[in-house]
């Protein structure tokens, strides 16, 4: 018996899919097709496969044309698999001509030729192509030019604009879009905007009034109540507002709180989350909770929630200016404490701990960027590391995340509506001095 061998995503199954099955199967007398998982296309940098491993698994299965299905993991797993079922050929599409050569040593490889003008990508695609437009504040301009680099890793997504209110001309760096100064104008061109700038909150209603769907920079306004309205609008208007809060959607953190969330580290006591950056030469100082403040929260309002009952902050501000360069805000929960410590004229080590009843949870500086991270114990022959891929520091997988949300119709995912208004809560309770010292 001749077995062969292949191995795809098979997203949104078409007919390339189906011929290519059909010509493998031909090649011998018994199909075994791979279905990669989740993780493993994540891995890669496949990042909007829109169906679940599970889908896939099934539409391939009913295709008929596969005597079994396995699911390809891990990196290398190809060896593995053709050496432990005795295969005799390997095939893929010609897309892959020469990648697989190596497999030659434990069996036939065959490339066979790719079906034209239909892929899963160009089905992402056409499903539904969300127009972005990308607003900002002149000094926000390297956040600009990183998400209009990043939307083109997203199917589906297409910046068509950008703007920085009142400036006429593009600023050096950015990629090459359709250029606007007035963010009216820009907003126009699409069916959703970003925003990151100091007006963030009367454009990210004004485009909800409109009927655009907004992704916003945390945090949404400069009080909880207008913040609140924000969110209602967007119910009411049908249309998806998401923060904008790249590390919340990066892989190592998501798993990390999964994993957290399962008890690892036991009952969770306490957190230390420190995010500080240098200022540019000559630039304008800039609050350092107001810039640090979501992402520094962004922990301990996952891991612990709103509901703590004391807070209490510590605050020095630049000379001459009411920008706070550092800032250190205590919060008391009944059954733990938590501490976050923003600097931005101030530097400290960036980094993230997670203290609990069976051990603690580590995450070197620059945690925001997280890839890494370990679990702790007593024994350090029971601490554990964990890695992950972080291409696009968190901006591609938020954007993936966002036209997902948008395509589904689905709310806001991962970070929810009370925690983007305890934000705002941290920020008017600070501007308002509420249980904040001067040092
Ligand atoms: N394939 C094919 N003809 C196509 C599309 C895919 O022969 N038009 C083959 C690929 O070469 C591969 C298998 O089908 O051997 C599974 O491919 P997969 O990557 O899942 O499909 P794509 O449509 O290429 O997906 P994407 O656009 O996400 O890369």
């Amino acid at each position: 018996m001749v077995k062969v061998i292949t191995y795809g995503t098979f997203d949104l199954l078409h007919y390339g899919h189906v011929r290519l099955l059909e010509r493998a199967r031909a090649l011998g007398d018994w199909l075994i097709v791979g279905v990669t998982a989740d993780d493993f296309d994540r891995s890669r940098g496949k990042i909007n496969v829109q169906q679940s491993l599970m889908e896939r698994v099934e539409a391939v299965r009913q295709t008929g044309l596969a005597d079994e299905i396995l699911i390809e993991e891990y990196e290398g797993q190809k060896i593995d698999d053709i050496r432990r079922l005795n295969v005799d050929i390997f095939t893929v599409g010609s897309d892959w001509v020469g990648q697989f050569d190596y497999l030659n040593a434990y069996c036939r490889v065959v490339y066979l030729e790719r079906t034209q003008a239909v892929s899963s990508t160009q089905l992402r695609a056409d499903q539904q192509r969300l127009r972005l437009s990308l607003i900002g504040d002149a000094a926000e301009w390297t956040a600009l030019g990183k998400m209009a680099r990043e939307s083109r890793y997203v199917n589906g997504l297409e910046v068509c604009a950008l703007c920085v209110p009142g400036m006429d001309a593009p600023v050096d760096g950015l990629p090459d879009v359709a250029w606007f100064s007035d963010p009216h104008a820009a907003m126009e061109q699409a069916d959703a905007v970003y925003l990151i700038t100091a007006q963030q909150h009367g454009l990210a209603r004004d485009a909800l009034n409109s009927g655009k769907h907004v992704l916003c920079e945390l945090p949404y306004a400069a009080s909880v109540r207008e913040c609140r309205e924000l969110i209602e609008l967007a119910k009411q208007k049908n249309c998806l507002l998401m923060p904008a809060l790249k590390t919340a959607y990066a892989t190592a953190f998501e798993r990390m709180i999964l994993l957290l969330q399962s008890g690892v580290i036991g009952r969770i006591v306490n957190i230390e989350s420190t995010c500080t950056s240098l200022l540019k030469p000559g630039a304008e100082p800039v609050s350092s909770l107001h810039s640090w403040g979501p992402t520094a929260l962004l922990p301990v309002l996952r891991l612990l929630g709103d509901g703590w009952v004391r807070k209490s902050a510590l605050t020095t501000r630049h000379e001459g200016s009411s920008a706070d360069a550092f800032t250190r805000v205590d919060f008391v929960y009944p059954h733990a404490a938590a501490s976050i410590k923003v600097g931005n004229g101030v530097k400290s080590e960036g980094e993230l701990v997670i203290s609990g009843t069976k051990g603690y949870l580590y995450v070197p500086a620059p945690w925001w960027k997280t890839d890494y991270f370990e679990v702790r114990h007593e024994n350090p022959a029971d601490n554990r590391r964990y890695f992950y891929q972080l291409e696009g520091e968190g901006v591609r997988w938020e954007l993936a995340a966002f036209v997902s949300a948008v395509q589904r119709g689905e709310a806001a995912p991962r970070m929810d509506e009370a925690m983007c208004m305890a934000v705002s809560r941290v920020m008017e309770e600070f501007w308002d001095g509420v249980g904040v010292v001067e040092i």
